[in-house]
């Protein structure tokens, strides 16, 4: 006889037709990776969980996906949905379809997404409709911009995801303004930052310095992918400029996401930054945790440096208006300088004689969130009280 039973707090009739409980997490896009690794190694004490990895295939390329399995040692994914690139509404559609056969062929007993991708609404959608439970971490983060797709990923995903694991308070406070019911809320921590502090304590830093030639402290780096920031010729050619002040300052390390590359090549701005300013491929997780670590300072407009950055206690300049993550910008090491990017070169000077903004690590950033998460989890699936 199936086992049937009632997950508390949202009424969904969960049936179960062995006693081992089926889990799948689900991966998109390179964020993702650094998300699941320590979720997937927390469900590995649970004798009667079977956890699985559906990758959808957003991201593809070796750089910005196989390198993370490596690095991070993540199980190969169980099933790869290979949808590749297009706009919003294909690659949605896409992992929609596919995801769809994967809960027929697989049922399996709750689904975890995280993070923001499209990937993770396009799951979350599918789940939420085909009666699957679906648990979202790095839930309720908002930047109150709805040009942003992340914004309108992370709003749908919470309006239909069944339990929601946050990772710092103002998730807590957006979840419950836009009425999520309190034992749908969990304050659990930050995934990511499990990952980087097993990184940390269990693995030698890769010799990316010397590779690069680069001394510590003596360099920023960078990153930049926002469509905002890199769609538009006016506005990559304003962060080239950028980069080529800071540059003829200090050694610029620039590893190169293949969104930002196609808009540079495309516009004819790859050749305008001086030598000083050096372009990489996408780095692997050790690689670039390891620059995070040693870089006088952080320019970036991606979410989840801001948090490595503030862990890491190394002041990041984020190029952007607003953040999802606010507590980066209380507590930790972050400053938002909105398109003031004039200023960003002699925030860097300051920075480099020692000006720096000195932050603390937020709560529940203890390396520890993934364990809460299985544990929850285990609990609402297996019918034990949590
Ligand atoms: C996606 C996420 C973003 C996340 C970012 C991290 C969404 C809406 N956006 O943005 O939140 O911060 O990942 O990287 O889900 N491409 C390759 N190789 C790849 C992957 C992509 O060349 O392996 C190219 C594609 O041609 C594509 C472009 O990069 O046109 C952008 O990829 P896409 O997945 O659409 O969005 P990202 O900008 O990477």
């Amino acid at each position: 006889m199936p086992i049937a039973f009632t997950t508390r707090g949202t009424n969904i009739p969960v049936t179960r037709v062995n006693s081992v409980i089926t889990i799948i997490s689900v991966v998109g896009a390179r964020p993702n990776f650094m998300k699941v690794a320590p979720i997937a190694r927390a469900f590995k004490q649970y004798g009667d969980v079977r956890h699985m990895i559906v990758h959808t295939g957003q991201h593809y390329d070796a750089a910005m996906s196989d390198v993370f399995f490596r690095d991070l040692e993540i199980p190969e994914p169980d099933i790869f949905l290979g949808v590749g690139s297009g706009s919003h509404a294909e690659q949605t559609a896409k992992v929609m379809t596919a995801f769809e056969r994967v809960l027929a062929d697989v049922r399996p007993d709750a689904v975890i997404v995280v993070g923001d991708v499209n990937s993770t609404l396009a799951c979350s959608i599918v789940c939420a409709k085909a009666g699957v439970p679906v648990a979202h971490v790095e839930a309720g983060l908002r930047s109150f911009d709805r040009t942003m797709p992340e914004e309108i990923n992370r709003l749908v995903t919470d309006a239909v995801a069944d339990w929601l694991f946050v990772s710092e308070p103002s998730g807590v406070q957006n979840l419950k303004r836009e009425g999520a019911a309190d034992d749908k809320v969990f304050f659990v921590g930050n995934v990511m930052i499990d990952t980087l502090v097993l990184f940390r304590t269990r693995k030698p830093a890769p010799p990316v310095l010397e590779r690069l030639g680069l001394n510590k402290s003596g360099y920023v780096l960078t990153t930049m992918h926002r469509p905002g920031n890199v769609d538009t010729r006016e506005s990559l050619g304003r962060l080239m400029t950028l980069l080529t002040a800071l540059a003829l300052k200090i050694p610029v390390v620039f590893p190169m996401h293949p969104r930002t590359k196609k808009m540079l090549q495309s516009f004819g701005l790859l050749e305008v930054l001086p030598e000083q300013c050096l372009v990489t491929e996408p780095l692997g997780y050790g690689e670039f945790i390891t620059l995070c670590e040693h870089a006088a300072c952080i320019v970036t407009d991606s979410g989840g440096i801001q948090e490595e950055a503030t862990y890491l206690g190394v002041p990041c300049i984020t190029l952007r208006t607003n953040t999802e993550r606010p507590v980066t910008v209380t507590e930790g090491t972050n400053t938002l300088m909105g398109d003031r990017f004039d200023d960003v070169a002699a925030m860097v000077d300051e920075i480099v004689n020692g000006k720096a903004v000195h932050g603390t690590i937020p709560e529940l950033w203890d390396g520890l969130a993934s364990e809460r998460i299985a544990e929850i989890l285990y609990k609402k699936l297996s019918g034990t009280h949590v």
